[in-house]
């Protein structure tokens, strides 16, 4: 049984396969974290838990002084009633008051798992995956309700939280903060991890200790961001990549989202997620309720990597969903960076052609195909198909393409509007703008209002029927700017503030209602890059672009980070031309093919303008992708090297069945005289034989683990070595 309830001991265990939590009701009222941490075989823990009288904190018990709520280790706290640390939840009610009083009133186990309404979440496929406890809180004064969720996923390891708030009283409600879980521990001695960045340089692992008072990483742009991802994690002092305990919030949520930790007076931790309080408010009218995103817990006692299998098993199996999510991705060759706005129907075919002769499956037309789309000054909202660059239409073009073997891809940036564009003329009130202000720019484009349900329509409709018009087997999905002037023209004064929100639950409506449309089609999520890797749009696209800077030494950084949570199959990662656009560099192909092949492979440059050379390395890395590929995206992932500690990294693909391998080596930058680096597999079975690529015969994945291999590199910058493992014995 993953959940329990002791009515002797009044606590609910949650187990699932490593992973305890136990939650207890104090004074028959009030919601305690009791523990969370190692599969516990049993909770034997006092009923309620022992407190003393401490001197300038409320207690709120006028029978009992030693009972505080600011030293109660709490589920869904409130403020303003003896907690002073940061609370889950605020209401402001009619009379102004922010007080909330929730008390524990009852509880249910269901099997399987609720869909959340209007938002991304988990799910299984059996009802048999996965029990929900749901715990009902009420505030009789007010007539507040909030159900606390938790899914247990019991073979995946991770915890599902989430919150669904109703007024059920005869007053109108303010909700000023709902976050999806919060959580308290009894110490603080910890290290905090997140990933943060900006446009081109997206999660990269920073880690720091945990001090006394508040840290905490959130959005305020409207979208999850380059800058913060929705994750955060407490380390056990020294916790590694392989060793260690971890504590990990992800937020299944694309736009503003706050993650918190505060170490408390006692020394106690509270970490939380959830919607970002900022320039929030959600008015709920008598009968009316919200439901906050869906927070994942995850523990692992072995260090980082426990953590992101855990993370990359749930969000592969039971957070991506539809056609592709099993299915393995085509190799695509992208025209972006090879033509950027300057194409025609011509320069497409040819490099189609070009993709066709190196066995690339898909060729993707990027931006500027519709409306007069020169640059990026207009067009945005027209999405008709420019005649002067595709005469023929995109069906003759998609048609053309097909009959070379590959299948046609397409651009869409669906959330915005250029100014300069016929829909903007029609609907100049469709975007998002406080009126009589100045309507901010980026890139020269604005945002549409997607809390409106005709802007919805519109886009639904315009890309559906653009959908429909050629064979388009795949979409990238982009979004190139954060929200400004976040005003609705469609909302009243006192609901301004939920314009983000709603903009976002206008979002997961368009992406599930084109998603669900067209099941046969693989979308890829993008924003500017990285700038929305989260796990609010894997629900949706299987696959997202990780970054704008397709640099290989960059990207490193970028995929190993991301790869901290998300999984390599989610990974849009294409070989791009040198000197790289973004940064200059030249990097030696068989370089860029590494760190390219070890995610979503595709190619992103002028194929060709490559030498005869060049063609042969590009076919050979095709080629044995199509051999790897399933290892790669559907097989167990494990970093060795990291290049935040030093300069090179390497990493290891190892099949289920720990049957095949795939490690890579990369050393970017060369050095002078250098020690000759040891490869430590990981992940192989210790007591199998194994054959590996290079001369290198027969070793025991014992051998192979814990003593290595010395890799030898030629001298250089951007080097790489790739081994393919088999076992034979
Ligand atoms: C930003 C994306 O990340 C790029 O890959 C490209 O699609 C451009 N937008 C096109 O405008």
């Amino acid at each position: 049984m993953s959940i329990e309830f002791s009515a002797e001991r009044r606590s609910f265990h949650l187990r699932s396969r490593d992973t305890s939590y136990v939650i207890g009701i104090e004074k028959s009222r009030y919601l305690s974290s009791r523990y969370w941490g190692r599969m516990l075989r049993e909770w034997r823990g006092p009923a309620e838990l022992p407190m003393v009288e401490r001197p300038f904190v409320p207690s709120s018990d006028p029978e009992d002084p030693r009972f505080s709520l600011d030293a109660l280790p709490q589920e869904y706290p409130a403020f303003g009633n003896g907690d002073f640390r940061f609370p889950a939840h605020q209401v402001l009610q009619e009379d102004g008051s922010t007080i909330t009083e929730l008390a524990y009133s009852s509880f249910r186990i269901i099997p399987g798992k609720p869909a959340l309404e209007g938002l991304p979440s988990t799910y299984v496929q059996d009802e048999d995956e996965a029990r929900t406890l749901e715990i009902s809180l009420v505030d009789d004064l007010i007539g507040l309700e909030v159900v606390l969720s938790y899914t247990v996923f019991e073979d995946l390891d991770a915890i599902a939280r989430s919150a669904r708030i109703l007024n059920k009283g005869k007053r109108p409600l303010t909700l000023l903060r709902a976050l999806s879980a919060s959580v308290d521990f009894e110490g603080s001695d910890f290290e905090l991890l997140h990933l943060a960045g900006d446009w081109a340089r997206e999660r990269a692992i920073v880690r720091s200790p945990l001090r006394s008072g508040s840290q905490l990483i959130e959005s305020r742009r409207g979208a999850s961001s380059h800058q913060h991802n929705p994750f955060l994690a407490l380390l056990s002092p020294g916790a590694d990549e392989d060793s260690g305990e971890v504590f990990a919030l992800s937020l299944v949520y694309s736009g503003n989202f706050l993650a918190q930790a505060e170490v408390d007076r006692l020394g106690g931790t509270r970490l939380a997620i959830g919607i970002n309080p900022f320039e929030f408010s959600w008015l709920l009218p008598p009968g009316g309720s919200f439901q906050t995103p869906e927070a994942i817990l995850v523990h692992s006692s072995t260090g980082l990597g426990g953590m992101s299998s855990r993370f990359h098993e749930l969000f592969r199996s039971r957070l991506c969903r539809g056609a592709h999510r099993d299915r393995e991705r085509p190799i695509l060759v992208n025209n972006w960076e090879a033509t950027y706005f300057d194409f025609d129907s011509g320069k497409i075919l040819a490099l189609a052609e070009e993709a066709k002769e190196l066995g690339i499956e898909l060729c993707v037309l990027d931006d500027g195909w519709f409306g007069q789309r020169d640059d990026d000054r207009s067009s945005l909202g027209d999405w008709s198909v420019d005649k002067r660059k595709l005469p023929l239409g995109l069906g003759d073009l998609a048609s053309r393409v097909g009959e070379k073997g590959l299948k046609f891809g397409l651009w869409f940036e669906p959330e915005m509007v250029s100014p300069k564009s016929r829909l903007y003329a029609a609907h100049p009130d469709w975007c998002l703008h406080v009126p009589s202000r100045p309507r901010t720019e980026q890139r020269h484009q604005l945002v549409l209002d997607l809390g409106r349900s005709e802007v919805r329509r519109y886009i639904v409709d315009s890309v559906s029927s653009i959908l429909r018009s050629a064979p388009i087997a795949y979409v990238k999905w982009d979004m190139n700017r954060h929200l400004t002037e976040l005003g609705s023209a469609a909302l009243p004064p006192e609901r301004q503030k939920e314009a983000a929100h709603r903009h976002i639950l206008g979002l997961y409506e368009i992406m599930g209602e084109i998603t669900r449309a067209f099941p046969e089609v693989l979308f890829e999520g993008c924003s500017g890059g990285g700038g929305r890797f989260d796990p609010g749009i894997l629900a949706y696209m299987p696959q997202i672009w990780t970054s704008d800077n397709t640099d290989a030494v960059s990207r490193l950084k970028i995929q190993y980070g991301t790869s901290l949570v998300y999984p390599c199959v989610a990974m849009g990662s294409h070989v791009s031309a040198v000197p790289n656009h973004q940064v200059g560099r030249v990097a030696s192909l068989e370089f860029r093919g590494a760190v390219a092949m070890s995610g979503n492979l595709g190619y992103e440059l002028d194929l060709g303008a490559l030498t005869e050379a060049e063609k042969g390395e590009v076919a050979r890395q095709v080629a044995e992708y199509k051999e790897l590929r399933k290892l790669v995206q559907f097989g167990d992932f494990f970093r060795i090297l990291s290049p935040f500690q030093g300069e090179d990294a390497a990493w290891i693909f190892v099949s289920r069945d720990k049957a095949e391998a795939w490690a890579v080596y990369c050393r970017p930058f060369a050095r002078a005289n250098p020690p000759l680096p040891v490869l430590r597999l990981k992940g192989l079975d210790p007591g199998a034989d194994y054959l590996v690529s290079g001369g290198w015969g027969v070793h025991g994945g014992d051998e192979l683990m814990a003593a290595g291999l010395p890799i030898s590199l030629e001298p250089g910058d951007t080097r790489s070595c790739c081994l393919r493992i088999k076992r034979v014995g």
